[in-house]
C-alpha cells in the first residue's frame, strides 16, 4: 500500500467530492461549507486554497496555510492535513500548525498516525522548525497519532470557543544547528 500527499488538483475533483460527501453521510459537518463551493465549481474551489496557501486574499486573522490530500495507491483520498505556516493568539490555543482528518470509513487502521507522520516532512519542507498540535482532550485517537509521531505534551488549556479540554503537544522538527544552517542560506 502506498501513502503520498499530493496538492489539491482537478484530476482528483470527483473524488475529492466523495470524500467530502462521506463526512456528511456519516454525520460529521467538517466538510459542509468547502463542499458546497467545490460542488458549486470546484477550480474556484481550488483557487481558493491556492490563495490560502500564499496568503492571498485572506480574512482577517488569518494565516497562510497549505492544504494537502492523502492519497492511498494514486487513487482514493483517505484523509486531509493542512499546514499552518505561522501560528496567532487564536493557533496558539487552539488549531496549532496542523490539522488533520481521515476519511469516516478508513479510520482506526493507521492512516491518522501515517499521515501526520508525511505532514511532518511536508512542515520541515515549509521551514518550519517544530509544530505545534493541539487537540480536544477527549479525541484519544489524535492525542495517540501525535505522541506516536513525537508529540510533547506541553499543557492543558480550555476552548474559549467550546470551553472544552484542549491538550496542547509540540513536535521539534529540526535541531538548532540545522535550523541555523538553513537561516544562513
Ligand atoms: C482523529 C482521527 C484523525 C484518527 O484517525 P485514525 O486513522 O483513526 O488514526 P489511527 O488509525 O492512526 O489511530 C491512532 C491510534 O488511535 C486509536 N484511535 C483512533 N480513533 C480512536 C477512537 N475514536 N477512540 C479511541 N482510540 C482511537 C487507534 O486505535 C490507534 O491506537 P494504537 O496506536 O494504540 O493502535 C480520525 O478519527 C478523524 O479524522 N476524526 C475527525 C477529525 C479529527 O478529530 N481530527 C483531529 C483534530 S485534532
Amino acid at each position: 500500500m502506498h501513502l503520498e500527499l499530493i496538492q489539491p488538483t482537478a484530476d482528483f475533483s470527483a473524488e475529492f467530492i466523495l470524500f467530502m460527501e462521506e463526512f456528511q453521510a456519516h454525520g460529521e459537518s467538517r466538510f459542509d461549507h468547502e463542499l458546497t463551493i467545490a460542488r458549486r465549481n470546484f477550480d474556484h474551489y481550488l483557487d481558493g486554497l491556492v490563495e490560502n496557501a500564499k496568503g492571498v486574499h485572506l480574512p482577517p486573522g488569518y494565516v497562510p496555510q497549505t492544504s494537502f490530500w492523502t492519497v492511498m495507491d494514486g487513487c482514493t483520498i483517505v484523509g486531509t492535513l493542512r499546514i499552518r505556516h505561522e501560528l496567532t493568539p487564536h493557533l496558539e490555543i487552539e488549531g496549532g500548525h496542523i490539522g488533520y482528518n481521515i476519511r469516516p470509513t478508513f479510520r482506526r487502521r493507521g492512516f491518522g498516525t501515517a499521515q501526520l507522520a508525511l505532514g511532518l516532512e511536508k512542515a520541515k519542507a515549509l521551514g518550519l522548525a517544530g509544530v505545534l498540535i493541539t487537540c480536544d482532550t477527549d479525541n484519544i485517537g489524535s492525542a495517540k497519532i501525535i505522541v506516536k509521531n513525537g508529540g510533547r505534551f506541553i499543557n492543558g488549556v480550555v476552548s474559549p470557543n467550546t470551553y472544552k479540554p484542549i491538550s496542547r503537544y509540540w513536535i521539534q522538527l529540526m535541531e538548532d544547528t540545522e535550523r541555523k544552517g538553513n537561516d544562513e542560506i
